[in-house]
């Protein structure tokens, strides 16, 4: 798709299909400038009579026949009257291009109102873009042609944002580049979240993150297989894959800056499981179905490395994972079962499904001894706790430190996407206590998901620390949201790529 900002020329302007924002109780001003005033008229006749009030969410299209300037109005509601912020532009552009695909219109353009009135406009035309590149996402690879042409031909190829300011015109160019940046790392995490895990294995993994680092990017890649994995003591990962025909992998993805004397270091890791059965402590069929899921925080990190090919950020980025498939078999893993993780720390496994947990142990270990960071935040699908705690949109996030949730805070209200603090308490370290370990797997069911982060915090010693139980919000199962379709959303991407454009 094809994104532009250009100044708005009354006398020739036509398109195929046009979209105008309104607030809720607010009438019509000059917004249809291009119609006759009687035909304006009928049109805000007509939305009076469809009761469109300009509630956040609602939409309505109208098709103006035999029009020659415009073919489409669409209306978007954008609820109460207020300075727009990121999130709502997001939203706003994201639906309005469902709606233009869904009249078949190639030619999408923005009543110049949505430029001009922006609060920071470089914020407000990347959410802009964003919400028109996210919205326009399909994952088509397992249909069958015909389908996959179909999806193609409804797509509009080209969305113009009009404003009367001619300054905007040139401060666009970089902005929307970031966002067409930022859209592109989002869909890699997406595709390798949708992709089964018959073809989405460590090996596979591997081969994703092997082919981000290519020359010029100033992305290297270091893979370790099961023998170097064992050289380095990462025994806990190993013995949740151990069951499996597909054999762990550890993968330390590095970004070096151009000049890196004082460049702020950052290690991201993420949880890897490319399959997640629960193992010998099997989960029921239903709570097994979307599994694939499971390496959604590394999917995350390999999305954001991909972006940073293009930022070229000044900080250094280092991206950890441990790729296993957790998975029953004759030499699996079992219930009872110590093993120890890289830094020496040994695990009581009391049940094969908190593996998670056990393989990001040996990746956080790793990142604090091996790469000393300024900060480390894992993203991790890592508990069905967080859900019920925090449902589908928002993320749990801990933090061991005020700069950086500050810093991540900030990130994620520009990217829009929601997160939740909760408690590393204390007291509820004696919850995964082990008779016979250092540290048990799992604290039973109250706060699942904060004696889960207290499990981790086991392996970060004095780092920077943020962990992100993404399980909630890294798989759409309904379209909540235009700017996420169903499936994998990519979660954390932006976020982590403001971020680091901070550092
Ligand atoms: N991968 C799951 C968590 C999960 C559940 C992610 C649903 C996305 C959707 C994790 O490995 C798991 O199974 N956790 C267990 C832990 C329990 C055994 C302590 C859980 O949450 O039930
Ligand atoms: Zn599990
Ligand atoms: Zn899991």
């Amino acid at each position: 798709m094809r994104i532009s900002v250009q100044l708005l020329s009354q006398n020739d302007f036509s398109t195929e299909a046009y979209a105008v924002g309104v607030f809720n109780g607010q009438g019509l001003e000059n917004e249809l400038f291009f119609l006759s005033p009687d035909l304006a008229s009928a049109v805000s006749a007509e939305l009076k009579r469809r009761e469109f009030q300009g509630k956040e969410g609602e939409s309505c299209v109208l098709p103006l026949f035999q029009n020659k300037q415009v073919k489409h109005l669409i209306f978007i509601g954008l609820g109460k009257k207020r300075l727009l912020e990121s999130q709502s532009v997001r939203s706003f552009t994201a639906r309005a291009i469902k709606a233009a695909n869904g009249v078949q219109a190639g030619e999408l353009s923005f009543d110049p109102g949505l430029m001009d009135d922006l609060e920071d406009f470089s914020a407000g035309l990347q959410a802009a873009a964003e919400g028109l590149e996210l919205a326009a996402y399909h994952f088509s690879v397992y249909k069958k042609r015909t389908a996959k042409e179909a999806v193609k031909k409804y797509k509009v190829e080209s969305a113009v944002f009009y404003t009367r300011d001619k300054k905007n015109t040139l401060k666009s160019q970089k902005v929307l580049e970031w966002a067409k940046v930022y859209s592109e790392a989002v869909f890699l995490g997406r595709d390798l979240v949708n992709t089964p895990s018959m073809h989405m294995h460590p090996a596979e993994m591997v081969k994703v993150a092997q082919s981000l680092a290519v020359r010029g990017s100033g992305i290297s890649c270091k893979v370790f297989d099961k023998e170097a994995m064992a050289k380095l003591g990462m025994h806990a990962s190993l013995a949740v894959g151990q069951g499996s025909v597909h054999e762990p992998k550890f993968v330390h993805l590095i970004y070096k800056p151009k000049i890196s004397r004082k460049a702020k270091k950052l290690v991201l890791v993420g949880k890897a499981v490319t399959f997640d059965s629960g193992g010998l402590s099997i989960k029921p069929a239903d709570g097994m179905i979307d599994m694939k899921i499971d390496m959604a925080g590394a999917a995350s990190v390999l999305g954001v490395f991909k972006a940073l090919a293009k930022i070229k950020p000044k900080a250094e980025v280092h991206g950890l994972f441990a790729a296993v498939e957790n998975i029953p078999s004759g030499s699996a893993y079992r219930p009872g079962d110590v093993v120890a993780a890289m830094d020496g720390t040994t695990i009581e496994v009391e049940n094969t499904d908190a593996e998670g947990r056990i393989t990001l142990a040996d990746a956080l270990a790793y990142g604090t001894q091996k790469i000393k960071p300024d900060y480390m935040i894992d993203l991790a699908t890592l508990t069905g706790a967080v859900i019920i705690a925090l449902g589908s949109d928002i993320t749990g996030m801990f933090c061991s430190n005020q700069d950086l949730k500050n810093k991540l805070q900030q990130a994620s209200d520009a990217a829009g996407e929601l997160m939740w603090e909760l408690p590393l308490h204390a007291p509820y370290r004696e919850l995964i206590k082990s008779k016979i370990a250092d540290v048990k797997n799992v604290g039973g069911r109250p706060a699942g998901t904060i004696t889960a982060a207290l499990f981790l915090e086991k392996f970060v010693g004095q780092t920077p620390w943020a962990h992100l139980d993404i399980a909630g919000p890294s798989y759409a199962e309904k379209e909540n949201k235009p700017e996420l379709p169903v499936g994998g959303t990519g979660w954390g991407i932006r976020t982590l790529l403001h971020l680091i454009r901070g550092l």
